[in-house]
């Protein structure tokens, strides 16, 4: 096995210290005992950082590669699967997909701020599996608190004064959607097609070649609207989760 490793620690919940492990550039893991020695080594890193602390401890594995060994070493030290999501990439440059705003307005992250963001955000979220229903500003802190994000490609949609659809870019520096939601009263009307026309647009005027985006995999329909889109499966990532 060859490549590097990242040990990362953040704090998600007040009350948790999450840390991740993340292998860079690995292709394959297939000696359970090697497997099941790094785990043993992240833990004792992450404890010995954070000693004394009042945190609860939880663990992740963040994988690009799977293999019978990895899951059977992570079984064996106590992790689970988490979720899984796809990497998916198109070329910004193409041909205009066809698809406008048709009287809706669109308002840049700059000029409007997050509480109308985050309604869209809310509303578009809040039947999916798993919805962490955060407050606002743990949400604007996770999704725009960094140094790529760019609020002149992100963009809110509004039908009259209602935030309709809503989607967040990050440069890094090919161009993420990092994250995109059409409100259920206005789904299955093309706008996901449009957010994702817009951004295209978008991101070759900023002079980016190419768009990334993940998608869980428990998401078919969004997945659907991506592959519509152009946009192709270029890699997954497997995250299990230990506490
Ligand atoms: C995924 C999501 C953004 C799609 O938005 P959308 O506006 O419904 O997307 P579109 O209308 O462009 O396409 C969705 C479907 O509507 C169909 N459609 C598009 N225009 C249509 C129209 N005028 N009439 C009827 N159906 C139409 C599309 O063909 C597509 O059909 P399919 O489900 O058979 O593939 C939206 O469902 C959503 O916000 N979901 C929750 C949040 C989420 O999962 N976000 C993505 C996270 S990765």
């Amino acid at each position: 096995m060859h490549g590097a490793l990242r040990v990362r620690c953040f704090a998600p919940r007040e009350d948790e210290l999450l840390s991740q492990l993340e292998w860079v550039g690995v292709t394959d893991v297939t000696s359970r005992d090697f497997l099941q020695a790094l785990l043993t080594w992240y833990e004792a890193v992450v404890e010995q950082h954070w000693e004394p602390a009042r945190l609860r401890r939880a663990f992740r594995l963040a994988t690009h590669v799977e293999s019978p060994e990895l899951v059977d070493a992570l079984r064996a030290s106590g992790y689970a699967f988490s979720h899984a999501e796809d990497r998916m990439h198109r070329e910004a440059e193409g041909p205009p997909s066809g698809h406008g705003w048709e009287g809706l307005v669109l308002d840049a992250w700059s000029d409007v701020g997050v509480p109308l963001f985050f309604e869209a955000y809310h509303a578009s979220f809040r039947d999916r599996p798993g919805f962490p229903n955060w407050a606002q500003a743990r949400w604007a802190d996770a999704f725009s608190g960094y140094d790529s994000f760019r609020p002149d490609l992100s963009f809110l949609v509004r039908d009259g004064d209602l935030p309709v659809a809503f989607l967040l870019a990050a440069v890094d520096p090919q161009c993420w959607v990092v994250q995109m939601g059409v409100v259920p009263s206005h789904r299955r009307r093309g706008l996901g097609a449009t957010l994702l026309e817009e951004i295209r647009q978008r991101a070759s005027g900023a002079g980016c070649r190419d768009l990334m985006l993940s998608v869980n995999v428990d998401n078919p329909g969004a997945r659907r609207v991506y592959e519509r889109a152009g946009y192709t499966r270029v890699g997954r990532t497997t995250v299990y989760r230990k506490g």
